[in-house]
């Protein structure tokens, strides 16, 4: 399978790029913006298989002018069509809600939702051309409604609650295309990001377990769900 994730260079997305690229069958083309930290993904796949098909690609989405002239065409390098995309790249801002800056406000709203949505519009031929044509985006409890909401997240949850409901009007839209939009409100899971929105609270949910969930629900949930914003949450935060 081929299979496009943003946001690999840690946390949930490092840990799904290495469990797709365990199957050498697979291609993965993992976006981020830190060559460093990309590179240790690429060692870390190594180890574990010396044939993974690991390719990763060093972008920055906030940059939304360049994912049509850049992006995609360097995404296209490796693969021709797209199985699975993983909109999984993240970026949060913790303050109160009055003190956020414009740029601030701009680059969660562009991270976590407008980036995503041009690259799914650009992907959409291949994916077209792909099997299970699943698209995955990661949102967050935050972003679900009738969750409970945290002081400092507004706009991260409101970009994410955008992204979740993206999903829905997508599934509709694409019905007789055969693509299959399903969207993940994540609860807490240990990760860089988690320690930065609530830094005394220690999640029981690892970024590996996580993935594997993930993983598992882009090649199967397909068959079972589309246009679906699913809680994947056992906890509060
Ligand atoms: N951890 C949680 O408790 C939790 C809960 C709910 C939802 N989520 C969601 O799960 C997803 C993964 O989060 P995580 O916890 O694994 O966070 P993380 O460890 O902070 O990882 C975020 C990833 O997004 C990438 N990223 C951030 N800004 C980017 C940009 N401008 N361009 C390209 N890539 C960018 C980062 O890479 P670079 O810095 O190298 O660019 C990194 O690979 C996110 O969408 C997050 O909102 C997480």
């Amino acid at each position: 399978m081929n299979i496009v994730i943003t946001g690999a260079s840690k946390g949930i997305g490092f840990e799904m790029a290495k469990l797709f690229s365990n199957d050498e069958n697979n291609t993965v083309v993992a976006i981020a913006r830190s060559g460093q930290l990309l590179k240790e993904l690429k060692n870390a796949c190594i180890r574990q298989n010396l044939k993974n098909k690991l390719k990763t690609i060093v972008f920055d989405l906030e940059e939304t002018q360049s994912i049509q002239t850049i992006l995609i065409p360097e995404i296209l390098k490796y693969v021709n069509t797209v199985d699975i995309l993983i909109n999984n790249a993240g970026v949060l801002i913790n303050k109160p809600f009055h003190d956020f800056e414009l740029s601030e406000i701009n680059k969660l709203i562009t991270v976590n939702f407008i980036s995503h949505s041009i690259l799914i519009k650009e992907l959409i031929p291949y994916i077209e051309s792909g099997f299970p044509k699943h698209v995955v985006s990661i949102s967050s409890m935050g972003g679900f409604q009738g969750s409970s909401k945290f002081p400092g997240l507004s706009y991260y949850s409101a970009g994410k609650a955008a992204l979740s409901n993206l999903t829905e009007c997508l599934a509709e839209e694409y019905k007789n295309n055969g693509i299959k939009f399903n969207c993940l409100a994540l609860g807490s899971v240990d990760t860089e990001m988690l320690r930065k929105a609530f830094p005394d609270y220690k999640s029981i949910t690892t970024a590996a377990d996580m993935a594997q969930f993930i993983v598992d629900f882009a090649m199967n949930g397909y068959k079972y769900f589309n246009g679906k914003i699913i809680p994947v949450s056992s906890t509060t935060p």
